[in-house]
């Protein structure tokens, strides 16, 4: 009965990153740096919220949008940390992670044939939600661009089939975000046209040395802006995330998502109210660890060799292997085997994404520390 199945769902395919974990899974004795999610707990208060939303409980329906007191945390968070002025009344919906968002968002603004612009290489998120609602991926190729998706880099991409540019800055895989001048020169360049940025900000609290700063401050109208607490608070499990619009597209986002999910689960909404009043800051510590990481096993890959552009963002490198001669499943795969280290191929991340791995630095130092022992070895016995 294969046959009857539909056919823009038998085209898409299991993420890479997971496969490349699943096959790993069968080693022993690997230290893997494939997972995309923080190594912390979710803080103490915000697992206290959840349990006694359960006891006191919670457990019902909430407001399609989610409870009122969570989408005005969510927006106060935003007025606070970014300058952005969001309606918790109508201009936000709480989500079941961002993926959920992405998901609601591709729906309501594709058509047929709309053409939707990817940085890449890419979160393998976007693709087959784009795909499965009739759009067509276009990839900008951003490996001569420091992982950029420029202004200028963008401009030859744009026609009457644009519905949509991708824009998460932070990046997974590559760990860049954008300056705040290169965020005004797409959003001129982009103003009045028919075209809707997505602006994947789900690592805004994950910033190195500077501070996130959001492309809807200039193209509100525009701008379609997700967020979450997966990264921020290590809640990945919790799956609460943050779509925020117009109310022009947020009236349509909701019915969507209403048919989809009716809402998200009301134990996450009490623990994520928490979360974003009294644990606003939470990410912070967070932070700090992440940055003290990120140094450590730059200047590990740097002294090994490795061609890697420094990140400011999120928990990912993505240095090149590409004086290795192999593919990157390839590298990765001896990686595997002869080193007991597993990165992601860059291939899981666009075809752009080859030549490079992915390499996640939320693990604990120890792990990291020898993580790094054992690529050096491996490249000196190479
Ligand atoms: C860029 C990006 N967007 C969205 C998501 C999905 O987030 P969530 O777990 O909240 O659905 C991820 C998860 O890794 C991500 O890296």
């Amino acid at each position: 009965m294969e046959h009857l199945v539909n056919s823009r769902v038998k085209q898409i395919e299991l993420s890479g990153i997971r496969k490349f974990f699943n096959m790993v899974a069968d080693y022993d004795n690997v230290i893997s740096l494939t997972i995309g999610q923080p190594d912390f707990e979710t803080p103490q208060h915000v697992k206290v919220s959840g349990i006694e939303a359960i006891q006191q409980n919670y457990t019902t329906y909430t407001h399609n949008a989610g409870f009122l007191e969570l989408r005005e945390a969510a927006c106060q968070f935003l007025k606070r940390k970014y300058g952005l002025t969001y309606s918790p009344e109508n201009e936000v919906i709480v989500t079941v992670g961002a993926s959920q968002a992405i998901d609601c968002t591709f729906r309501t603004l594709l058509e047929e044939g709309c053409e939707v612009i990817l940085p890449s290489p890419v979160y393998p998120g976007y693709e087959p939600l784009i795909k499965l609602a009739g759009g067509k991926p276009i990839y900008v190729d951003t490996t001569h661009n420091q992982f950029k998706l420029t202004a200028d880099l963008l401009a030859p991409y744009l026609n009457e089939k644009t519905r949509c540019i991708v824009l998460p800055y932070p990046s997974n895989p590559t760990g860049v975000t954008l300056e705040e001048d290169e965020l005004k020169e797409i959003a001129e360049l982009v103003r009045d046209k028919n075209i809707f940025i997505l602006s994947d900000e789900i690592y805004s609290e994950l910033v190195y040395g500077k501070h996130h700063q959001s492309i809807a401050t200039y193209l509100r109208d525009q701008t379609i802006v997700i967020n979450g607490l997966s990264k921020s608070h290590s809640m990945t499990g919790w799956r609460v995330g943050l779509l925020f619009a117009p109310q022009a597209v947020s009236q349509h986002l909701l019915k969507v998502h209403q048919y989809n999910v009716s809402c998200a689960s009301s134990i996450s909404q009490k623990a994520a109210i928490e979360a974003l009043t009294s644990g606003i800051d939470d990410a912070i510590p967070m932070k700090h660890a992440y940055e003290e990481r990120l140094e450590y096993v730059y200047n590990r890959l740097v002294k090994m060799g490795f061609d890697v552009v420094k990140p400011n963002g999120a928990f990912y490198l993505f240095p090149s292997i590409k004086k290795f001669n192999q593919t990157s499943f390839d590298f990765a795969l001896s990686l595997v085997r002869d080193a007991g280290v597993a990165l992601v191929p860059g291939s899981a991340f666009s075809e752009f994404g080859e030549g490079y791995v992915r390499l996640s630095y939320a693990y604990s130092m120890n792990q990291l520390i020898e993580a790094m022992d054992r690529i050096e070895n491996f490249l000196n016995t190479k």
